[in-house]
């Protein structure tokens, strides 16, 4: 079977005061349905470049994308529009760019009326079964984001992603701001979604550790490059590139571990 998702020879340059750089360097993935793919790097290393690249906010120089079995970089804008709807981005703060007065319900009502997920008689009904997967109780429908925990925000962030239904989760640094038990929540919240409905994600962070407990595949980037591949647990316990072995390295002892 075809994979979900596969990222071909994806190049990307950037020139900033008359310095050339290249973010992205021949970068190739793939993802199958239901996969959590986990893309780690220090910073700098282009994570976000190819995710931007991958939500199409972003052009590349060179490579291709084929997405549910689609030329994914050659569909055009109206082609495009309703295919965004298979995949969707959580980004750091993802309830940023609203209106901090916007309540809950209608930043959710937004992606259910403009991709006419259900129709208009049942976009009630379909925000609190959104609200209820991601933890949060129905009352929360008619609170202000500004009311938000950073924890609840991100819940409401996932929520909003999930709402079109999509086959894919571009998932940004979506927990560094989160401090570590919410942090915790949030991730067995996100393996829950994706044993139960199947949503393959990759996720994106710089900390290893964060990466390791939601992914089942890990690929580590560095200067552009992707430099290992392999299942979680084998780059945990093995890691093969220099990249790789100093990620392991910055992930904090255990406190039970002698001084
Ligand atoms: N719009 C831009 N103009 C110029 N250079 C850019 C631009 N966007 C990214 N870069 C450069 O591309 C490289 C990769 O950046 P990117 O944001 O993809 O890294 P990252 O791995 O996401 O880092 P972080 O972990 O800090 O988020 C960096 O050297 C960055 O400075
Ligand atoms: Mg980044």
């Amino acid at each position: 079977m075809s994979p979900l998702l596969s990222i071909e020879n994806i190049t990307k340059g950037f020139s900033s005061a008359g310095r050339q750089i290249t973010a992205l360097d021949n970068v190739s993935l793939t993802i199958a349905a239901g996969e959590t793919l986990g893309l780690v790097g220090a910073s700098g290393s282009g994570k976000s470049t190819l995710s931007r690249i991958l939500l199409r906010l972003l052009s590349c120089d060179a490579g291709s994308i084929r997405f549910e079995g689609e030329d994914w970089l050659s569909l055009k804008s109206a082609a495009l529009r309703p295919k965004r709807a298979r995949m969707q981005m959580v980004f750091q703060d993802p309830l940023a760019a609203f209106n901090p007065l916007a309540s809950v319900g209608s930043v959710l009502d937004n992606p259910l009326r403009i991709h006419g997920v259900v129709p208009k008689d049942r976009r009630a009904g379909e925000i609190a079964m959104l609200l209820e997967r991601v933890g949060l109780t129905a009352d929360y429908n008619g609170r202000p984001v500004r009311a938000l925990s950073g924890g609840q925000r991100q819940r409401v962030g996932i929520a909003r992603a999930i709402a079109t239904r999509p086959s894919l989760l571009v998932l940004d640094e979506a927990v560094s701001a989160l401090d570590v038990t919410v942090r915790g929540r949030i991730l067995e919240l996100l393996v829950d979604l994706q044993k139960q409905q199947g949503i393959a994600c990759l996720f994106i962070s710089h900390d290893l550790a964060v990466v390791r407990a939601v992914s089942h595949r890990i690929a580590v980037m560095d200067g552009g490059r992707i430099v290992e591949t392999g299942p979680a647990a084998a780059v945990v316990a093995a890691p093969q590139s220099a990249a790789a072995r100093a990620l392991v390295a910055a992930v904090p002892r255990l406190v039970t571990d002698p001084p």
